[in-house]
């Protein structure tokens, strides 16, 4: 029988029949005697190998036993197509050798706290929903790339020591750069104007800072923000250029990661509607919808259901607690089960802060007056209330970035736009066309009291062919999120930095 040495586990149904070996870690274990179950993970996904007494030497059959969760070994084996089993294929075991055995490893089955899990994230990577995120980041970020690869932009690499702000300066770091006082990039945007002024179409990917004193689930004080800009383009060019790109890449994610996204529990129903054209607003009829009785209604609507799901997952927490007190189980149906309520436990704190949240959500709401940028609370409603992204555009002035295009036509507001997911995920972009006259832009820099001196190159532009230019920035994490069903970003890039946690 032909023997492929380097077999990895997403190969598997290729090799129907055939002796593998494969290299990983042992993910779970589970023995009934004279047979055990061990499944092991290799990177590619996970394969359930099962190891018969009398047909392993009697000695490695008892190392394989007493073998503890994470031990790095080699296995052999027969591949067989078997339903029941993870991933479609098992491995009627033959050989093995273990590489390095591991005991006590410090995350078991049974579930952990958020705090225990972040401290240990060097090794909770290896979790089966970290896993699936981490490759579904992974093949977002390629589909971002190739969509702009094949569409005519090319790649410019913006610095991260930058003297400009673009964001507000009170979020930035400061970085003492040889005695000159800089900052870490909270945007690349301002030097892609400069090269969309050379090359037309550009884009840059990176990783970008924000010192923002927020500690909810949307913010991270390092995220990867994804920055197109365009020559020659309008609000409403810009708007489709939005469309398109978010549609193509939520179609290739989907392409790819179809069975991930079932383990995560993601809405993969709703992420294939998300096809062109999204919905759109300006931000005074989002401003009409937070004040309106129909948002009172939705909200008390959405707080009934929310009770109703409170007393489901009360119910099926008793319903298991009644089943684990009962006696007669064996260990890995008790640890499932202690699984399963962890998971029912977070999810009942999850409702809670939901039903708390609530009415202090519908007085924001209610409250809401022109002229304020909208909260994350605002989002999540309008986000909530629509079944594909929402773009809200033309917000108040005072509320934007002295960048943004007074619009000629209402001075009171920008030419910007956000972009909303639906399911109450809320912003992944912000976006804008640029002002481009270079009077009104040194009066805003002014009115922000920003130093004029470190603008004089960004002026520049509208001084030498200034054009209608735009633009946007698309958030990694908070896309992840959206996409994967996460609740909290954190969970969306590996190595996670926020404002009172960095553990790693
Ligand atoms: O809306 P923002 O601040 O826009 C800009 O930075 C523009 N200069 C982009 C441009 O026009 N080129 O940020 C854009 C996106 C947000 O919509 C959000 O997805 C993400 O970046 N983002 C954050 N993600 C995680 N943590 C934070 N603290 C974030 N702040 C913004
Ligand atoms: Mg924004």
């Amino acid at each position: 029988m032909p023997c492929d040495s380097k077999s990895r586990i997403s190969e598997l149904k290729n090799n129907l029949g055939r002796q593998v070996t494969l290299s990983g870690w042992l993910y779970q274990a589970r023995s009934s005697g004279k047979v055990q179950f061990l499944i092991i993970r290799d990177g590619t996904g996970l394969c359930q190998c099962v190891v018969e007494k009398g047909k392993v030497p009697d000695e490695l059959f008892e190392q394989l036993r007493h073998l503890g969760q994470e031990s790095s070994l080699t296995i052999t084996g027969s591949v067989r197509e078997e339903q029941r089993s993870v991933g479609g294929y098992e491995l009627a075991v033959t050989d093995a050798k273990i590489i390095s055995p591991a005991t006590d490893y410090p995350i078991t089955p049974k579930s952990h706290g958020v705090d225990f899990l972040l401290k240990n994230r060097h090794l909770h990577l290896r979790s089966q929903r970290q896993w699936c995120i981490g490759k579904i980041r992974h093949t977002l970020i390629d589909a971002i790339r190739r969509f702009f690869n094949d569409n005519g932009f090319t790649l410019i690499d913006t610095p991260i020591f930058t003297a400009i702000a673009a964001e507000g300066e009170q979020t930035l770091f400061e970085a003492d750069y040889f005695g000159t006082p800089m900052h870490l990039t909270q945007t690349g945007q301002l030097h892609l104007e400069a090269a969309a002024m050379s090359f037309g179409r550009v884009y840059c990917f990176g990783p970008t800072f924000r010192a923002e004193k927020s500690k909810t689930r949307r913010h991270l004080t390092e995220f990867w923000m994804v920055e197109p800009e365009v020559a020659f383009i309008d609000l409403d060019g810009l708007l489709e250029l939005a469309e398109n790109f978010v549609s193509f890449i939520v179609a290739e994610v989907l392409r790819e990661n179809k069975g991930r996204l079932e383990t995560l529990g993601a809405d993969i129903a709703a992420l294939e509607k998300i096809k062109p054209p999204f919905y759109r607003l300006t931000y005074t009829e989002a401003a009409d919808i937070l004040t309106s009785q129909k948002t009172q209604d939705f909200l008390a609507q959405e707080l009934q259901e929310l009770q109703n799901q409170k007393q489901q997952i009360e119910n099926k927490i008793s319903e298991l607690e009644n089943k684990s007190a009962s006696g007669g189980l064996k260990q890995w149906q008790k640890d499932k089960i202690a699984a399963e309520l962890i998971e029912l436990r977070t999810a009942l704190s999850e409702t809670d802060t939901k039903i708390e949240n609530n009415p202090k959500h519908a007085k924001l709401a209610a409250e809401f007056t022109w002229g304020k940028d909208l909260g994350g609370s605002d989002e999540t409603i309008i986000s909530q209330m629509h079944d594909k992204p929402v773009f809200v555009t033309h917000y108040p002035k005072q509320a934007k970035a002295f960048y943004m295009k007074t619009d000629r036509d209402e001075t009171k507001v920008v030419l910007n736009f956000d972009l909303l997911a639906p399911a109450g995920f809320g912003e992944i972009i912000g976006g804008s066309v640029r002002e481009d006259d270079y009077e009104l832009l040194v009066k805003r820099i002014k009115e922000q009291g920003l130093d004029m001196k470190n603008y004089e190159w960004y002026l520049d532009l509208r001084k030498y062919g200034s054009v209608p230019h735009g633009g946007f920035g698309l958030g990694v994490e908070r896309t992840v999120a959206w996409l994967t069903g996460e609740q909290h970003i954190r969970q969306c890039i590996a190595f996670p930095r926020m404002m009172d946690k960095v553990y790693i």
